[in-house]
């Protein structure tokens, strides 16, 4: 399943990373492991300093370019004019001719002689050479965004950001402009309730919505499948990633699982506005 950016490419809904756990690791066999199990989606970065390993484990799987979906994001801070050569370093570790999707990794720290719309019209370019076949940010505030949005030739694509309930109200206003503004938000860190911030409020939500969920589907439901529905109803779409192989397929039902009502939604919400919970990105975020 894919959603339409707008620039009228599709991303697939879901994608599997190669940050956090694989931050300067191999991760060729669980890249190759993710591709046989049905990601398409795989979303690197220059910082993650393993895309050669990313790219060695798309070899390693054997599946046509034209039916993957590669993703990576600027180091920063890089000046504007070394977007394209890092960029083209990319590709040679990565060993395609493009990648689908180039992030600004963050708003800050920025070079010391560059600003956003100054950095943003380097990705533009790389975007008009082909390099990249749609370009975005990454951990980008409303005030960042309106720092490129109304002076850009193209609309960021895609806006990637630690959204989960216990971000969700500091990530609301950021995800409402992006959907305004046809910017696609992409969640990451979205496990976190269940993983790094487990005895938490949304706990006790959980568990009856996983039970309806199970008897509607037929089949069990997991408390990740439901926090990725609930990503995919806020809008926005999942980068996540696993080592186990009964994880991957897990994400990958994510989708299919039926929706959460409403009421769902809110009660999630409620019980984790008290419980404010950011792991990634403090610093940018002023935190
Ligand atoms: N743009 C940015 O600044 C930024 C920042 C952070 C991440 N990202 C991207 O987002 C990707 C996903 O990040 P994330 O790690 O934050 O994703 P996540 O979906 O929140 O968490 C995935 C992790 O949760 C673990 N996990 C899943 N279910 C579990 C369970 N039931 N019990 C215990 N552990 C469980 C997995 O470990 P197992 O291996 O054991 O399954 C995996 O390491 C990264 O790889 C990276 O590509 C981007």
């Amino acid at each position: 399943m894919s959603v339409t950016l707008n620039d009228q490419s599709k991303i697939p809904v879901i994608g599997f990373g190669t940050g956090t756990a694989f931050y300067g690791r191999d991760c060729a066999n669980s890249i190759k492991l993710a591709i046989e199990c049905g990601f398409t989606h795989l979303d690197g970065a220059q910082i993650y300093a393993n895309e050669q390993f990313l790219g060695a484990g798309i070899r390693a799987a054997g599946k046509a370019r034209s039916e993957l979906y590669i993703v990576t994001k600027l180091k920063m801070p890089s000046g504007a004019a070394q977007v394209k050569a890092s960029l083209v370093e990319s590709l040679q570790k990565l060993g395609v001719e493009y990648v689908d999707l180039f992030l600004i990794h963050s708003p800050r720290p920025l070079a010391p002689e560059d600003n956003l719309p100054k950095l943003w019209q380097a990705m533009e370019a790389v975007h008009a050479e082909g390099l990249a076949k749609s370009i975005g940010v990454s951990n980008f505030t409303v005030d960042d965004l309106m720092a490129i949005v109304p002076g850009a030739k193209t609309i960021p694509s895609v806006n990637q950001i630690e959204l989960h309930p216990y971000v969700w109200k500091a990530a609301e206003p950021i995800v409402k402009f992006c959907l305004e503004h046809g910017i696609t938000p992409a969640s990451y860190g979205g496990l976190t309730p269940l993983v790094r911030a487990a005895g938490g409020p949304v706990d006790e939500v959980l568990p009856p919505i996983v039970e309806r969920l199970s008897k509607a589907n037929n089949k069990p439901v997991t408390s990740a499948q439901v926090l990725g529905k609930w990503i995919l109803q806020k809008g926005a779409i999942i980068v996540t990633t696993s080592s186990k192989e009964n994880r991957i397929r897990e994400y990958l039902e994510t989708a299919k699982v039926p929706d959460l009502e409403a009421e769902e939604i809110e009660a999630i919400d409620a019980a984790a506005a008290p419980f404010h919970k950011r792991v990634f990105m403090r610093q940018v975020f002023g935190e």
